[in-house]
């Protein structure tokens, strides 16, 4: 029997926060990766542009005839989930449902935070997907775009970032907010500093953790999980030359990533590039 692999699209590295989750929860699993690296970022995109980019990206995934699709950008999630789901007739979990399902669940003074890209914030997409599951919650939205640039610098604990955090969650904490969604693919590499600066009564929601159990759920739901015997492969797409995506995104895994392959969307495969190959 052949089986089928998850596809994931991000803008660029930081999906891989979720493919890790994926991993973890769903080892058996082959994956296809695709980071449109070459356009990224897409927080500080029109929706219109973020949702024609992930539309080409989808198209390419499931021409590589996948099972089920994981919008795992955020900002991708927030504007172009609802026209990707009319358009391709394959289960399609966004990373904005999951989050919010959880947050709700967890909260006890009912209020939330939500911290994203400008994009996923002027969506406005957490705190309706909130609102829907338990009206009374209230929800409070910042955008945090630096923090996208410093984890991809892999400035993951040092001054600058914690100064940075302190300026853009001052308030939310004294707020009464005793849940902080991270509502962005770059944020769990930043956990412990924002962690630091919420404090220990306040929880963070990521979103990564969530959707792969969602994902899980799903392919359960429709008998499409492989044998837990079996391994998974992963294969990665990107659109710019590999090179940059392969140092950072094994920064992000954790771990060694594998082949890279640079794709044109217009004309297909451009040429494959190792993981060991790097700069
Ligand atoms: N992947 C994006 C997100 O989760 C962050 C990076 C970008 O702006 O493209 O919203």
């Amino acid at each position: 029997m052949s089986w089928k692999a998850i596809g994931i699209f991000d803008s660029g590295v930081g999906g891989l926060t979720v493919l890790k989750e994926i991993v973890k929860t769903l080892p058996q699993e082959d994956t296809i990766y695709f980071g449109d690296t070459a356009r990224v970022p897409y927080g500080t995109k029109s929706p219109e542009t973020v949702i024609r980019y992930s539309h080409q990206i989808t198209e390419f995934l499931v021409s590589r005839d996948i099972k089920l699709l994981v919008v795992a950008c955020n900002t991708a999630s927030a504007v172009a989930l609802d026209s990707l789901k009319e358009a391709f007739p394959i289960p399609i979990v966004g990373v904005i449902e999951p989050g919010s399902s959880r947050a709700v669940s967890v909260t006890k003074t009912g209020k939330v935070a939500v911290i994203g890209t400008e994009g996923t914030v002027k969506s406005s997409a957490y705190t309706k997907a909130i609102k829907r599951l338990s009206p009374d919650v209230q929800v409070v939205t910042r955008a945090c775009p630096l923090f996208v640039p410093l984890a991809e610098e892999g400035w993951v604990d040092n001054d600058v970032t914690r100064l940075t955090a302190e300026i853009y969650l001052k308030g939310l904490k004294e707020g009464g907010v005793d849940t902080l969604v991270l509502g962005c693919t770059h944020y769990p590499l930043l956990k412990e500093v924002i962690a630091g600066v919420m404090g220990n009564e306040v929880l963070l929601v990521d979103s990564a953790e969530e959707t792969a159990r969602t994902v899980a759920g799903i392919l359960g739901e429709h008998d499409l999980l492989r044998p837990v015997a079996e391994k998974g492969n992963h294969h990665y797409f990107v659109t710019d030359v590999p090179a940059g995506f392969i140092r950072v995104g094994n920064r992000f895994l954790g771990g060694e990533l594998g082949d890279v392959y640079q794709v044109d969307l217009d004309q297909s495969l451009i040429k494959g590039e190792g993981a060991d190959e790097g700069e």
